[in-house]
């Protein structure tokens, strides 16, 4: 077995293919090898020194499939009762919704949600991808579907999209990219809706709710929809996670 500085670019020892994914300490890992408990490709490997590449391989272990990614990053449907902190308080954390191992490698939410709103959140332990993810410059429309109290009416949107002034900074008012009130299916044009689709560009603090705000209405519900050119589907259901392997749809 050649040493581990002569290994070729990209390949690893299994053992520490299983450490680096999450699967706990090395030894913890080398036991799990030695017992048979993984397999590589759908057969047994008991040899923690095998080589292997280590983006992409297609491991089992304890029966769980795994398909390694050496930078996680991962599209969670966030549910409502939730927080996106990394020390939680009140509720339980959304790490607490991934599998050991990516709870184990420390993800960190791209932008965070409440407590009380659903949907599309990123999630990833890649420090320079979180970096330009959330750098202003690399700011990408996030969607939010709107649940207001009242009804929203189209001067409502029109303001949104000229921009309202929140209290943190009254010198610069805060535009929505887009605003448009969503009407339920068959409703004729005019019709009454509580239904709000806004699409921002930043990400100030409980930022939605302080906009819908300042028109004079509440938000009620609050679901985030589409990020960039990412659009949560309805495979996904809420709680469940799955690999984001294209940067490109959220990043402009
Ligand atoms: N704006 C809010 O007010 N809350 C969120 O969770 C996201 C955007």
């Amino acid at each position: 077995m050649p040493p581990r500085s002569r290994l070729p670019a990209g390949h690893e020892h299994l053992d520490q293919i299983l450490f680096a994914q999450g699967f706990g300490a090395r030894r913890e890992c080398e036991g799990l090898i030695l017992h048979g408990l993984v397999k590589v490709n759908g057969e047994v490997v008991d040899d923690p020194d095998a080589v292997f590449p280590e983006d992409r391989l297609s491991l089992e272990v304890e029966g769980m499939p795994w398909v390694t990614h050496v930078k996680a990053l991962i599209v969670l449907n966030k549910p409502a009762g939730y927080e996106c902190s990394l020390k939680p308080g009140a509720w339980p954390g959304v790490h607490n919704l991934l599998p050991l191992p990516l709870r184990r490698r420390g993800l960190q939410p791209v932008g965070r949600l409440d407590q009380d709103t659903t949907g599309l959140l990123l999630m990833t332990d890649d420090g320079p991808l979180l970096h330009k993810l959330t750098a202003p410059k690399h700011h990408v429309p996030k969607v939010y579907e709107v649940g207001c109290k009242h009804p929203i009416s189209e001067k409502d949107c029109a303001n949104l999209l000229r921009g309202v002034i929140l209290d943190d900074d009254p010198t610069v008012p805060v535009a929505a990219h887009a605003a448009e009130r969503v009407l339920p299916e068959g409703a004729a044009p005019g019709a009454e809706t509580t239904h709000l689709r806004l699409t921002l560009l930043q990400g100030k603090y409980h930022q939605v709710k302080r906009m819908v705000a300042a028109v004079g209405n509440r938000v009620e519900t609050l679901h985030r929809s589409q990020i960039g050119q990412l659009v949560l589907t309805e495979d996904l259901a809420p709680g469940q996670w799955r690999w984001l392997e294209d940067t490109k749809q959220v990043l402009p």
